[in-house]
C-alpha cells in the first residue's frame, strides 16, 4: 500500500539522519521543507521531498495536502490513561478552596482513584480507556506511555498493566508501560510506611518483571508521598529487575529526587514545576531527559516548569500531557503545545520539538518515532488549511487537525 501526499505547504521535523533528541539551542531549530511531498509505504516513511523532485511512483492513494501542513504525530510520553470514572467533585473542592495536597490529606486524590479502580471490572476499566486512547489518536497522538498507579496492591496493578497491554495489542499507536505502584501509600500503610515498601520491592516489582507487563518503573518521589530514601530502595530494586527508571519528581517540592534519578540513569525525570540549582547541575550530568506537563500547571494552578531555563542551561526538554483524573483530565498534545508557547516562553520550534522527538526519546522511541525520517513509523498528522505552523500554537482550542495517519493508516478524517 502506497500513500502519496502531494503540496505539503510545509512538512515539519524533517530529520534526514536519524537523531535521538534535541537540547538547548538546538531544541529552536524545526527542520522543514516547503511544497513538500511525502510517501508512505505500508507502516513506513519511504520517501519525502520537495515537489520539484517528486519521483514517477504508482500510489494507492494520494492525498492533496495544499495550503496544509504536515508533521510527525505527537508522541505522549506521561500519561495515567487507565482509570476508572472521574474526579469532578474534587475538582469543585479546589474551586472552593481545597488544595490538591488537603483533597489528598482527606483521602481524597489518588487514593480515592485506587478505591474506584480496585471496585471496576477489568472490562469496564478497558472500555473506559479505549474512549480516551480513541480521543488522543483522534487529536494526533501516534505513541503514548501508560503507568499503573491507581491499583496500589499485587492484583490490581497487574490488572491494570494487563489493561495497558491490551489497549497496545488493539490499537494501531505504540503503547509502552509503565509500572507505578509507589504512587501513594494505600491507607492500610499508612502507619507501616516501610511495609508498602517492601511489598512493592519484594512482591509486586517481581510480579510485573515475570509477567514482563511493564518496560519502565516509576515513583511519585514528594513531600507526603515517597521520600528521597524509599524512591532510591524502589529503583533499586525496579533496576534489578530489568526495570527502567523514570521519576515523579519537584511537582510541588525539591527534596533531591532528581539527583536520585540520575543516579538510577533514570530515562527520564518528569513535572519539574519546582527546579533549584542543584537539580539543573544534576542534570546537565545525565543522558535524563527533563518532561514537562503544562496541562497539569494549567489545572491546578501550580507553577509552569521552568521551560526557558532548562533549555538555556543546555539541557532538552520533552512534553507531555500527563493525562489522569486527578490533576490533568486532558490529553490532548495540541493543547499541551499551545501552552508551552503561552506559558512556558517555548518558541513554536521549541515546543514542536519537545513534544514529537524528544517526547519518542522520553519512552525509548527515538529509532521509529518523532520525526519524518526514511524507515519510521508512517504516522503522521495533516492539518486543515492555515497559514503557518505558528499557528498552531497560536489558536489555542482550535482543532486544527484534518487527518491523522498511524501505520500508514487514515484513521480520522473529521472533514
Ligand atoms: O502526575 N503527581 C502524581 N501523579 C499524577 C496525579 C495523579 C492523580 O492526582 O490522580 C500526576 O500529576
Ligand atoms: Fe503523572
Amino acid at each position: 500500500m502506497i500513500t502519496l501526499i502531494t503540496n505539503i505547504k510545509e512538512l515539519l521535523q524533517v530529520r534526514n539522519l536519524p537523531i535521538r533528541k534535541v537540547s538547548g539551542k538546538e531544541m529552536n531549530i524545526l527542520p522543514t521543507i516547503k511544497n513538500a511531498f511525502l510517501i508512505l509505504k505500508d507502516d513506513k516513511i519511504y520517501d519525502f521531498g520537495e515537489m520539484d523532485n517528486l519521483p514517477k511512483i504508482k500510489a494507492d492513494k494520494i492525498i492533496d495536502a495544499s495550503n496544509k501542513i504536515v508533521l510527525p504525530t505527537w508522541c505522549d510520553s506521561h500519561t495515567h490513561i487507565v482509570y476508572a470514572g472521574n474526579r469532578e467533585s474534587e475538582f469543585v473542592d479546589r474551586i472552593n478552596g481545597l488544595s490538591y495536597e488537603e483533597i489528598a490529606k482527606k483521602g481524597g486524590g489518588i487514593l480515592n482513584s485506587a478505591k474506584k479502580l480496585q471496585n471496576t471490572s477489568e472490562d469496564e476499566l478497558y472500555q473506559q480507556a479505549s474512549k480516551r486512547i480513541e480521543e488522543i489518536i483522534s487529536l494526533g497522538t501516534g505513541a503514548v506511555e501508560i503507568k499503573s498507579g491507581y491499583g496500589l496492591t499485587v492484583e490490581a496493578e497487574i490488572k491494570m498493566l494487563r489493561i495497558i497491554k491490551k489497549l497496545g495489542q488493539n490499537y494501531p499507536i505504540k503503547i509502552k508501560a509503565t509500572f507505578l505502584g509507589a504512587h501513594a501509600f494505600p491507607t492500610a500503610f499508612k502507619e507501616n510506611k516501610d511495609a508498602y515498601i517492601d511489598l512493592i520491592c519484594n512482591e509486586m516489582i517481581p510480579a510485573v518483571a515475570e509477567t514482563n507487563l511493564a518496560e519502565f518503573i516509576d515513583v511519585f518521589c514528594e513531600t507526603g508521598y515517597f521520600s528521597v530514601e524509599q524512591t532510591e530502595r524502589i529503583l533499586k530494586a525496579g533496576k534489578k529487575n530489568n526495570l527502567i527508571p523514570k521519576i515523579h519528581v519537584n511537582q510541588f517540592n525539591s527534596i533531591g529526587g532528581v539527583e536520585i534519578g540520575v543516579k538510577y540513569n533514570a530515562l527520564s525525570v518528569d513535572h519539574l514545576e519546582v527546579l533549584n540549582i542543584n537539580d539543573i547541575e544534576a542534570l546537565k550530568n545525565s543522558q535524563a531527559i527533563p518532561v514537562a506537563l503544562p496541562s497539569c500547571s494549567y489545572f491546578l494552578s501550580i507553577p509552569y516548569t521552568p521551560a526557558r531555563n532548562l533549555i538555556d542551561n543546555g539541557l532538552p526538554l520533552a512534553l507531555a500531557s500527563d493525562f489522569n483524573p486527578g490533576s490533568s483530565p486532558s490529553g490532548n498534545m495540541n493543547f499541551v503545545v499551545s501552552t508551552a508557547c503561552i506559558k512556558m516562553e517555548m518558541t513554536p520550534e521549541e515546543a514542536i520539538n519537545a513534544a514529537t522527538i524528544n517526547g519518542a526519546y522520553a519512552m525509548n522511541l527515538s529509532d521509529s518515532h518523532g520525526s519524518i525520517t526514511k524507515g519510521k513509523k508512517a504516522n503522521v498528522i495533516i492539518t486543515k488549511k492555515i497559514p503557518s505552523y505558528n499557528y498552531l500554537p497560536y489558536a489555542f482550542g482550535s482543532n486544527l487537525i484534518d487527518t491523522v495517519i498511524i501505520n500508514g493508516e487514515i484513521i480520522s478524517n473529521k472533514n
